[in-house]
């Protein structure tokens, strides 16, 4: 019988340079894609896919993140008192439920690799998902973990969702080999982290969802680093598909680096575009800018 995937890691210890000043004294990922922060984003994926516990990689300055899962007394009785039914359902339906969230810190910028070997004791020995709060997963249907979870339910073993990226964006990231490129879910037959201009196995990158086996953090602690002199967890991947079976389930949906400025610009427009209660609004509002 498979262990089921109750556990999610949130790593969110990063300090969001690439987005100063805007993330001086806010967490990046407090940042809000329409209403909601970009984390919240990540954590409805996750709920959706029937994720009972998330554990949030932190790091300093980033007690917002804390807050923003907690209860928050005040401003519940103040909506209860006003009769704001609705605002005040929308937060409870947010709250993760008691004993439900860990924080735990990664004291030092070393990577990936290290980040996810931070929450090594808060997992235990059983098969969890990863996600990079950074990389939202845009779809009209069940959920990118959603589909890995029923891949994983198919076939065991650890899984990663990829997508193709333009051939000149390889080295950006770390991409995999298939048996299949036209299958949704297929074997990995190779991995590399941030492959130097030329030299990819395939467009296919890793785009920031993963399941994996506990096995992982033995790999981890031993670790040496690897691109861009971190620990990165794409070495111990590699060194854990000689011995355990890796899939990659391909996401088919749109996706959005909200750590750049682009991609975060888009994913408001577009997540903002598939509510009915902003999309008529915003469409004639983007028409009148356009036109100048
Ligand atoms: C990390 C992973 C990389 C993956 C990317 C997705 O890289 O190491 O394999 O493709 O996330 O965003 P980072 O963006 O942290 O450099």
């Amino acid at each position: 019988m498979l262990k089921p995937i109750r556990k999610a890691v949130l790593p969110v210890a990063g300090l969001g340079t690439r987005f100063l000043p805007a993330t001086k004294a806010i967490p990046k990922e407090m940042l809000t894609i329409v209403d909601r922060p970009v984390v919240q984003h990540v954590v409805d994926e996750a709920r959706a896919a029937g994720i009972e516990h998330f554990v949030f990689v932190t790091g300093r300055n980033k007690g917002m993140i804390e807050d923003h899962f907690d209860n928050a007394y005040e401003l519940e009785d103040t909506l209860s008192r006003r009769a704001k039914t609705r605002e005040l359902n929308g937060l409870k339906a947010d709250m993760l439920p008691a004993g439900g969230a860990s924080f735990t810190r990664q004291q030092a910028p070393l990577g990936l690799g290290h980040a996810v070997w931070c929450a090594r004791d808060i997992i235990g020995d059983e098969p969890f998902a990863l996600l990079l709060p950074d990389m939202l997963h845009h779809t009209a249907g069940k959920g990118c973990l959603a589909e890995m979870i029923a891949a994983y339910d198919s076939h065991g073993g650890n899984h990663i969702a990829v997508a193709p990226v333009p051939d000149d964006q390889t080295h950006q990231y770390g991409i995999v080999g298939v048996t299949d490129r036209a299958a949704k879910v297929s074997q990995i037959t190779t991995m590399v982290e941030k492959p130097a201009k030329g030299t990819a196995p395939s467009n296919l990158h890793i785009t920031g969802r993963y399941i994996l086996q506990p096995s992982i953090f033995d790999l981890l602690a031993q670790q040496e680093k690897g691109a861009g002199g971190e620990i990165q967890l794409t070495d111990s991947m590699i060194r854990l598909s000689q011995t355990e079976a890796f899939f990659a389930v391909r996401f088919d949906g749109a996706i959005y680096d909200t750590g750049s400025k682009i991609g975060f610009l888009s994913a408001n427009v577009a997540y903002a575009m598939a509510r009915p209660d902003l999309a008529g609004d915003l469409k004639a509002e983007i028409a009148r800018i356009m036109a100048g």
